[in-house]
């Protein structure tokens, strides 16, 4: 009697829980309010009539839908492998000689499965009912999904048929059919969002969202093909599991039980061909041996069985033609030429851009403008453009031409002798670079503003608050206090490492201004060596060269950076802001020259490598350990051993005042 009423109320909580959940995150109730409220008195008399506890995530406890757990971890029964890849017949046939070693004669077949190029989820059903989903993960845990898969059509919610395990855990891969991704790229645009680059991104996005309703809209499907947990008894064989896994409600591909390598390998190509005509993209086939008690004897090496292997297609390619070549530039200055292709789908997107990489892969695949090319995209890499068709070139194809100019900026575009990539020479100035010179400028080792942190520049920089390095310099109080998470003490700090860094060495601001190949250590050189800016700035090829540990390319570097009037200009705005350096510097005078100092213990007005820097700009040579050549240590709070030492052999030792004084010279 206990037993059928305990059955019943199991089975009230779960269908009133599934009602929740369609009436709240759904929003597509399909019961009315009267007849939910009918269960929902009927599973409170049973509760009461059973006498036992009420669990807290009863029904009858709770208001509205239980509370969304996305993405809270949980780790699953069994493991999720991942599969080997075989890219062509041989790797294909290496594959079935090792499973042949390991059975001997065993008699067995294969079954080649579509590769869907989805995302992984791991489906736990308990008493036939769905009780949690979550993604692959590293494969031993992955993210709670459960509220967004439940919005998914092809995953049932309720399996099937009487005869199921009590605990199963099915496992197959979600994924966005065709036309379904190319409906939600075309409304992401349509809304000013950015498009998804591949079906399988648009799957991950939409299966990750906190939000279930998103999900609901985002029409995701499924396939089964696996059971961890549970799936012992279901079938002999992977071909009976598919079947038994349709019966119980889920959609499966089509399937191919196949006698050896070369059906497999006659299948595969056959797939190629008919790959295009699918409405959902794959990017392989899945060969597995079909008998499951072969794959205990099989195993498994580095979390992927031995029972399978990914045959994975070629990258795609496709005929299009070349209208022209735009030249991007990177955060680094580095000029990349862009194909502008006649628009054209390939692997599952439209592709009007390509990359060309550079100049000298333009010319050794000798690519003209209005050439017919041959355009390739495996996986997520960014489509590229393999070759050309000569036989279509036009009579007026025509060759493509570095530009002299930057065409973000306008400065000069340089290319080192031996490398393969052009630079725009206006690193300080030109704005498809100005982030990164302002993180380089801003770093510990070079202007030294603590605070400016990544996220800052990139607020500051889109909010256009800075347009040029310089622009740092005069930011308000107001600017930053209006920041995403800035509150005004952090704004008021901010703007007091700005300032304070204005008082410099010259090593550290020619460092910091992100001349290409000049280093720190560089930087040094050329401060010692030329002592002040307007020196440097003059310099010709060779006095660069002069500079110890400079060399042609280093020293091409230099003139080509100040060469560039942008640069300058942002120089001299920066030594107006006020940045300066000590005078004996910036007069070439190297008043500490000959002595050897020891730093020591913590400091409290600088940085230890800033003093460093300091001593050093003066000529001093900064030792790391005390012997008799050491003039004197400078020894801050908590200084250990090295302070011993110097009072041991008698050098004298100075504090951190002392240090300060000595180096505002
Ligand atoms: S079987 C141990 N079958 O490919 C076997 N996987 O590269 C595990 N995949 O993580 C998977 N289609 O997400 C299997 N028919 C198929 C598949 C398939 C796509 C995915 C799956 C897996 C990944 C491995």
């Amino acid at each position: 009697m206990n037993n059928s009423l305990s059955a019943r109320i199991a089975a009230l909580r779960s269908e009133l829980k599934d009602h929740n959940y369609r009436y709240y995150t759904l929003d597509a109730p399909v019961i009315s309010d009267a007849g939910y409220d009918a269960l929902l008195c009927e599973l409170a008399a049973l509760e009461e009539q059973l006498g036992e506890p009420v669990p807290a995530d009863s029904p009858t406890q709770i208001v509205g839908a239980p509370p969304s757990n996305v993405f809270t971890p949980r780790t699953h029964a069994i493991p999720l492998l991942s599969l080997a890849n075989a890219f062509s017949a041989e790797e294909v046939e290496a594959f079935d000689k090792r499973v042949r070693d390991i059975l001997g004669n065993t008699a067995f077949s294969y079954i080649a499965e579509p590769k869907i190029d989805g995302l992984a989820v791991n489906l736990r059903y308990e008493h036939g009912h769905l009780s949690i989903a979550a993604t692959r993960g590293d494969g031993k845990s992955g993210e709670d999904v459960t509220d967004n898969v439940r919005t998914i059509g092809d995953i049932p919610w309720r399996l099937k048929g009487d005869d199921v395990p009590e605990v199963m855990e099915v496992r197959g891969e979600i994924y966005m059919r065709k036309a379904a991704f190319a409906a939600l790229n075309a409304s992401q645009l349509a809304a000013g969002e950015k498009a998804f680059a591949n079906p399988r991104n648009a799957a991950a996005g939409s299966l990750r969202q906190l939000d279930a309703k998103i999900t609901a809209k985002r029409s995701l499907s499924f396939f089964a093909y696996g059971v961890g947990l549970g799936g012992d008894t279901l079938s002999d064989t992977q071909s009976g599991l598919l079947e038994r896994l349709h019966a119980m409600g889920f959609a499966v591909q089509n399937t191919h039980v196949l006698p050896d390598t070369d059906a497999l390998l006659a299948h595969f190509a056959d797939m190629q061909t008919s790959r295009p005509d699918m409405d959902y993209e794959i990017d392989g086939v899945v060969y597995k041996v079909n008998e499951l008690a072969l794959h205990d004897e099989l195993g498994e090496v580095a979390r992927s069985p031995r029972w399978a292997i990914a045959h994975k297609f070629p990258a795609e390619e496709v005929e299009t033609t070349l209208l022209g070549v735009d030249f991007q530039v990177g955060r680094t200055g580095a000029i990349t030429p862009v194909a502008r292709l006649h628009p054209v789908a390939v692997g599952g997107v439209t592709v009007s851009n390509a990359t060309l990489h550079n100049m000298d892969e333009i010319r050794r695949k000798d690519v003209r403008i209005g050439d017919t090319v041959i355009v390739r995209r495996a996986g997520d890499v960014i489509p590229e453009v393999a070759r050309v068709v000569p036989e279509k070139r036009p009579a007026d194809a025509a060759e493509v031409d570095m530009p002299v100019a930057c065409p973000v900026c306008g400065s000069a575009i340089v290319r080192p002798e031996d490398e393969a990539v052009a630079r725009c020479s206006g690193g300080l100035f030109c704005p498809a670079q100005l982030k990164e010179a302002i993180r380089h400028f801003a770093s510990r080792r070079a202007m030294g503003i603590d605070g400016l942190g990544d996220k800052l520049v990139e607020q500051l920089v889109d909010g256009g608050l800075i347009e040029h390095v310089d622009g740092l310099y005069r930011l308000s109080l107001g600017q930053v206090a209006g920041l995403e998470r800035m509150a005004e003490k952090s704004a008021t700090n901010l703007l007091a490492a700005i300032g304070a860094s204005k008082d410099t060495t010259l090593a550290r601001f020619i460092f910091a201004l992100g001349i290409r190949e000049v280093g720190e250590a560089t930087a040094a050189g050329l401060a010692r060596f030329f002592g002040d800016l307007d020196s440097l700035m003059a310099a010709d090829l060779d006095t660069l060269q002069q500079v110890p540990d400079v060399g042609p390319v280093v020293a091409q570097s230099v003139l080509d950076f100040f060469a560039q009037p942008h640069n300058r200009e942002v120089i001299e705005r920066l030594l107006q802001a006020g940045i300066h350096w000590p005078r004996a510097e910036q007069a070439g005078e190297r008043p500490l020259a000959g002595r050897t100092y020891v730093l020591t213990g913590t400091l409290t007005a600088m940085p230890r490598n800033e003093a460093k820097d300091r001593l050093q700009a003066l000529g001093a040579k900064v030792a790391s350990s005390v012997s008799k050549n050491t003039t004197a240590v400078f020894a801050g709070e908590s200084a250990g051993s090295k302070l011993d030492k110097a009072q041991s052999l008698g050098i004298p030792v100075l504090s951190e005042e002392d240090l300060i004084a000595l180096i505002h010279v």
